[in-house]
């Protein structure tokens, strides 16, 4: 018999697995403690902007015409506890406030809801991710408090999408990894990923300890590159080096690499932040905080790039924010994604409006949460509004749209034809030809 699938939370991780799943063949079903969010999910819609994530949401959802009715949702813990052979826990893991460790009450809820229910074998499988140590205590509690007793494992199996990447990603990860303790689960798994592992992706089998930590680790690796070539940028700044050249020219070295590599105003999101801070403070727990200090200047390189896009800005506006017109083109923590979360973008424009001046806003698709999170900034509706009457153009998430510009027809429509590239995205001989002043963090000034 197929193994019926369970997906808990969802959110981009948990709305994507569920659909991915589905896709892959199993009957799947999702939870979510917020009806609404159920509700969108019932009709094919997500709660959020993901490419390609509302189609293979319609492909599957049983009710929607021509789906292939695999995907279900409920808000009922023993509906889903009835229906899965294999539970994966998708939930959120935010910053705890005030503190740098990660806040662990969804998933401790989640597994509290759902073992009590398990009366017959499962396998309850961790995505969300954690600090290191989480799956071997969670392990415990399941077999503690599961009626079913040792018939219900548990994996680790961290989640590695990016956004804007997330239904691709999941369906064609570039590894899968699970951490195991021995038991059935390994097989269980090979099973689920049985199609991605055909296609090749490598299946990397760990214990639980490694699993969790390959995760964060990837993300302070990660984290570490950006703030590398931020570093190198404020060299360069120093030095009237050009830093997008510096990248292109180590990132021949092929153990370098080209990715990850774009100077600009910085990491933010749901994911880099957030793990790079709690894993200093697991580190910390352990004893082995020493060897994370570096991510503390990772991030905080990485936080300093916002406050010096404030300055360039001010500086551009003549010393002082007051009285000023400030365009933000870009809200969003990335292009194609509507998530503002720790939004370097949405950051700057805060900041600069909090400073005196009058802030307009325009983003393809970051907008409702942009004016949730910073209802005082202003919005226009397109970019070229945005920018009517503006003293200086900041481009802060670099969305293909922005690329596309004319900045010629932008020219006549603004106070003073000059712009701040904050990723190093935008080509600067086609703005200047145009008649704009082009800066960018990182790079001479023509
Ligand atoms: C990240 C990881 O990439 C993913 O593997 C993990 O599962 C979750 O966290 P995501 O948060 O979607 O994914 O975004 P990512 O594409 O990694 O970008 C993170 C931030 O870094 C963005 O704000 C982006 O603008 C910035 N960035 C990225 C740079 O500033 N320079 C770069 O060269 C690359």
């Amino acid at each position: 018999m197929a193994l019926k699938i369970t997906v808990i939370g969802t959110g981009y991780l948990g709305a994507t697995h569920a659909a991915a799943m589905a896709e892959l063949g199993f009957e799947v079903m999702g939870l979510d403690i917020d009806p609404a969010k159920i509700e969108m999910l019932e009709r094919g819609e997500t709660p959020m902007f993901e490419p390609g994530l509302e189609q293979l949401l319609r492909a599957h959802v049983a009710g929607i015409e021509g789906a292939s009715g695999r995907l279900r949702f409920t808000t009922s813990w023993e509906e889903l506890a009835d229906f899965g052979d294999v539970h994966f826990l998708c939930v959120n893991t935010p910053q705890k406030h005030g503190e740098y460790a990660c806040d662990m009450s969804y998933v401790e809820s989640a597994v509290e809801s759902l073992a009590p229910l398990l009366r017959r074998p499962a396998l309850v499988v961790g995505k969300s991710t954690v600090p290191v140590g989480s799956a071997a205590r969670l392990a415990r509690r399941v077999a503690e408090l599961a009626p079913a007793g040792e018939d219900v494992e548990l994996a680790w199996n961290p989640e590695f999408l990016r956004e804007g990447f997330a239904v691709q990603d999941t369906l064609h990860p570039d590894r899968i990894v699970i951490g195991v303790d021995g038991g059935r689960a390994e097989e269980v798994l090979r099973e689920v990923y049985a199609r991605p592992v055909a296609e090749g992706s490598p299946f990397v089998v760990a214990d639980f300890p490694t699993a969790e930590l390959v995760k964060t680790s990837a993300n302070s690796f990660l984290a570490t590159k950006i703030s590398f070539i931020n570093a190198m940028a404020e060299v360069c700044e120093a030095a009237g080096g050009d830093v997008v050249k510096l990248a292109e020219a180590i990132g021949h070295d092929e153990r370098i690499g080209k990715k990850f590599l774009r100077a600009g105003i910085g990491f933010g999101g749901g994911c880099l932040p957030k793990d790079i801070r709690a894993f200093m403070a697991r580190a910390g727990e352990l004893g082995a905080d020493q060897a994370l200090t570096f991510l503390r200047e990772v991030d905080s390189i990485n936080m300093r790039r916002r406050g010096h896009m404030v300055e360039l800005t001010r500086e551009a506006v003549g010393g002082s924010f007051l009285g000023t017109r400030v365009a933000v083109l870009g809200a969003t923590f990335k292009p194609d994604s509507d998530d503002v979360r720790d939004s370097p973008a949405l950051n700057v424009a805060g900041q600069i409006h909090l400073q005196g001046a009058q802030v307009t806003v325009y983003d393809p698709k970051g907008m409702a949460n942009a004016a949730r999170v910073f209802p005082t900034l202003g919005y226009a509706d397109t970019a070229l509004e945005a920018v009517r009457g503006a003293d200086v153009v900041l481009h802060l998430t670099e969305w293909r749209e922005f690329r596309e510009l004319d900045p010629a027809a932008l020219a006549e429509v603004v106070s003073t034809p000059r712009i701040l590239d904050g990723r190093n995205a935008l080509d600067p001989d086609v703005w200047r030809k145009a008649g704009w002043t082009y800066r960018a963090l990182g790079r001479p000034q023509a």
